[in-house]
């Protein structure tokens, strides 16, 4: 299996809270005198920007045409010039909201799981996950509160199936990634606290 090392991931529904708390954890990491690469999928390339107008309802695809823009777009986030991979090399920690458990989750939804595994088969596995398990009720309240409108997934009965898609996936993730999942529920500051305990802990593990 290929592990990306200080490689750190937030997943979660829409609403769940991982952009708040990717944030948080740079911002704590920066403190402790870290530098650290804060990024996102999808990314604001240019792959990124087709999929934000296509998750607005104003052009539509296939859905597995979706699937691999997505894929395309993660390529083009790791290894494209100022990718993660050049950032690794550069930052101490880079952290992505989001990555391609994001697809497992949401794209296989409408396509076949195996076909979205095998387009992002060619990726490494980040060396920590952070899931913040938060109920697909609270998201769509919190979406509802914070939004004008909603995208094309923020639906309840999708929501559904991807909470259903990550718990079946994280079930069975491997012992070799750091999986530390959070409870989404709770006040801000105190999943951010859980959150430093858990990174300070194993990257103090990780350092030599
Ligand atoms: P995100 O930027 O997290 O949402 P927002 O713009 O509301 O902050 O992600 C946009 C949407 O894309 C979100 O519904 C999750 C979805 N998504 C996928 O379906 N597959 C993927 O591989 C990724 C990275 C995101």
């Amino acid at each position: 299996m290929n592990i990306l090392d200080n490689f750190i991931v937030f997943e979660g529904l829409d609403g769940a809270g991982t952009t708040t708390q990717a944030r948080l954890l740079s911002d704590h990491l920066t403190a402790t005198g870290r530098s650290v690469f804060l990024t996102c999928e999808p990314t604001d390339g240019p792959i990124g920007r087709l999929i934000r107008e296509i998750l607005s309802g104003s052009a539509t695809v296939t859905h597995h045409a979706l699937a691999m823009l997505y894929a395309a777009d993660r390529h083009d986030h790791l290894y494209g010039e100022q990718g993660m991979l050049e950032q690794l090399r550069d930052h101490d920690l880079v952290i992505s909201d989001r990555y391609f458990y994001s697809s497992v989750a949401y794209q296989a939804v409408d396509v076949p799981k195996e076909d979205v595994l095998s387009y992002n088969a060619p990726y490494p596995h980040p060396m920590i996950i952070i899931y913040i398990d938060t109920p697909v009720s609270e998201c769509l309240k919190r979406i509802d509160t914070s939004r004008d409108s909603r995208d094309i997934f923020e639906h309840e009965h999708f929501q559904q199936a991807v909470y259903e898609n990550y718990e079946q996936m994280f079930s069975e993730i491997s012992e070799q990634i750091m999986f530390c999942r959070i409870d989404g529920r709770l006040p801000i500051d105190q999943i951010h606290r859980q959150i430093t305990a858990f990174v300070d802990q194993r990257m103090s593990i990780a350092s030599p």
